[in-house]
């Protein structure tokens, strides 16, 4: 069965949208899984660059089926703008994209409440898009299915018993909440936009995989953002893993044949929690954080949020390795880490319990990264298209990245544009 998962290995923005887009070449389906408008996927193609948030990066490939499936949360005003703003830069046939009529709606009490507790005490960082909230209304079965489209009648009062349910919180929260008529009065003029596009997703992609469509499942946010396996409370609420493809695409785990980790040549994440590697003051080493932000553009491409920057972290490799079941990986943004004075990787921990090369996930706030040293290289790589055109120093780097995972790196990207790619393998090979 040709299913293949693309899955962030740490904490987000490693890469997927340039990836998934190179191995949408040869794809018949691409289907976002989880995950919803708190997602920014960059594709580069020449001078032009394009931020999916809901669309999965498969849409500029005209004769790829794109999927948005039940696992996500989908702001209606953000889809349409992102569809119109495809529309105008070339990409009509994103009209042809199909959404799952049980995915759940974003809506605006979702987007007010995820606000409100971004200025309490509990703030984590969200991007402030609703997706916790929305999510905490599907799992308390109040939430509301994109089918409810279909009957506006029927969905005035879903969002009716919703918010009666967060009446207290949103007061708690001195907010105050919409009406029925004002949250409808969103919704409505959207409805006729996207209820054509409304399918059993699941079935669909089924179908496609029993024909033997080759089918790519595009992770968003990153194993370290996970709600069961990552760094919680600091995660997001979705299944990020590779396993949540299965759940959120609606397809059994023997569908899968390939798991794909997106790895980042160095670490960032966005937002609060912990981030042993970090280089930020008070810490040695924060002039080269601020360096691998300036040189690698590490800037929300959802919010704009500076992303914090910090070494490679092994043992979190092996984790997400072990986590996804990774059988390749792809290494990305190589070229980032070029004429620095050092290069340190974090190959262990030391713990309350003794040291150890696994990834302390539960005690964190406890644990303390133990570096190695790499040997750094001073040549420029974007111009490499074999791993024989990298400094020694480099390739030397991509071995002991190899050697956490488990597994071959297919790809190693060396620049944001498609042809900066050093693609040593095929998908299936
Ligand atoms: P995603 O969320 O995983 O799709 O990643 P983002 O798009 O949020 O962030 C990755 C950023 O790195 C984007 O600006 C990409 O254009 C850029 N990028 C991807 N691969 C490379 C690379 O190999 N080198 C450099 N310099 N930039 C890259
Ligand atoms: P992509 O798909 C990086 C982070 C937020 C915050 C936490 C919870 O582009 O890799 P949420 O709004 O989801 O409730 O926020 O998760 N986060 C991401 N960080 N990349 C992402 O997506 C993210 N999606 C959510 O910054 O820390
Ligand atoms: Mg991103």
């Amino acid at each position: 069965m040709p299913g293949v998962v693309v899955v962030g290995a740490q904490w987000g923005d490693e890469g997927k949208g340039k990836v998934v887009d190179i191995l949408t070449e040869h794809a018949e389906v691409v289907v976002r899984y989880g995950g919803g408008p708190n997602a920014g996927h960059t594709l580069v193609v020449g001078n032009e660059k394009i931020i999916v948030r809901l669309v999965p990066s498969g849409i500029l490939r005209k004769d790829t089926r794109c999927v948005l499936a039940q696992g996500m949360v989908i702001d209606l005003s953000r889809l349409v703008d992102e569809m119109d703003e495809l529309v105008k830069r070339g990409y009509p046939h994103v009209s042809e994209m199909l959404v799952s009529d049980r995915a759940h709606v974003i809506l605006s009490y979702h987007r007010l409440i995820d606000g409100l507790r971004e200025q309490g005490d509990g703030a984590i960082g969200t991007t402030k898009r609703g997706i916790g909230p929305c999510y905490e209304d599907k799992v308390a079965r109040r939430g509301v299915p994109m089918g409810a489209l279909r009957d506006l009648g029927a969905m005035r009062e879903l969002v009716g018993r919703a918010l009666e349910a967060w009446q207290p919180t949103i007061a708690a929260l001195g907010g105050k909440p919409p009406t029925v008529d004002e949250v409808m009065a969103e919704v409505a003029p959207l409805a006729p936009r996207i209820v054509p596009m409304l399918r059993d997703t699941a079935a669909i992609v089924d179908e496609g995989l029993r024909a033997d469509k080759y089918t790519l499942f595009e992770g968003a946010q990153g194993t370290l953002l996970d709600v069961d396996h990552g760094t919680y409370p600091f995660v997001t609420s979705s299944s990020a893993i590779a396993g949540g493809a299965c759940t959120g695409a609606g397809v059994g785990p023997t569908r899968i044949k390939r798991v794909i980790g997106l790895v980042k040549a160095y670490c960032t994440r966005v937002g609060g929690g912990p981030f042993p590697t970090e280089l930020a003051p008070p810490k040695p080493d924060a002039d080269l954080g601020e360096r691998l932000r300036k040189i690698g553009d590490e800037y929300g491409s959802v919010t704009g949020r500076p992303r914090r920057t910090g070494w490679l972290d092994l043992p979190a490799l092996r984790y997400a390795a072990r986590i996804n079941g990774l059988d390749r990986i792809a290494i990305t943004k190589l070229d980032v880490l070029t004429g620095l004075a050092k290069l340190k990787v974090c190959v262990a921990y030391r713990t309350p319990s003794g040291e150890t090369s696994d990834f302390p996930v539960g005690e964190l706030d406890r644990a303390e990264p133990i570096y190695r040293d790499c040997e750094p290289w001073s040549e420029r790589t974007s111009g490499a298209r074999k791993m024989e055109d990298l400094p020694a120093a480099a390739r030397k780097y991509v071995g002991l990245i190899e050697e956490a995972a488990g597994c071959e790196a297919m790809i190693v990207s060396v620049g944001s544009r498609r042809d900066e790619t050093i693609l040593r393998s095929g998908v299936f090979d």
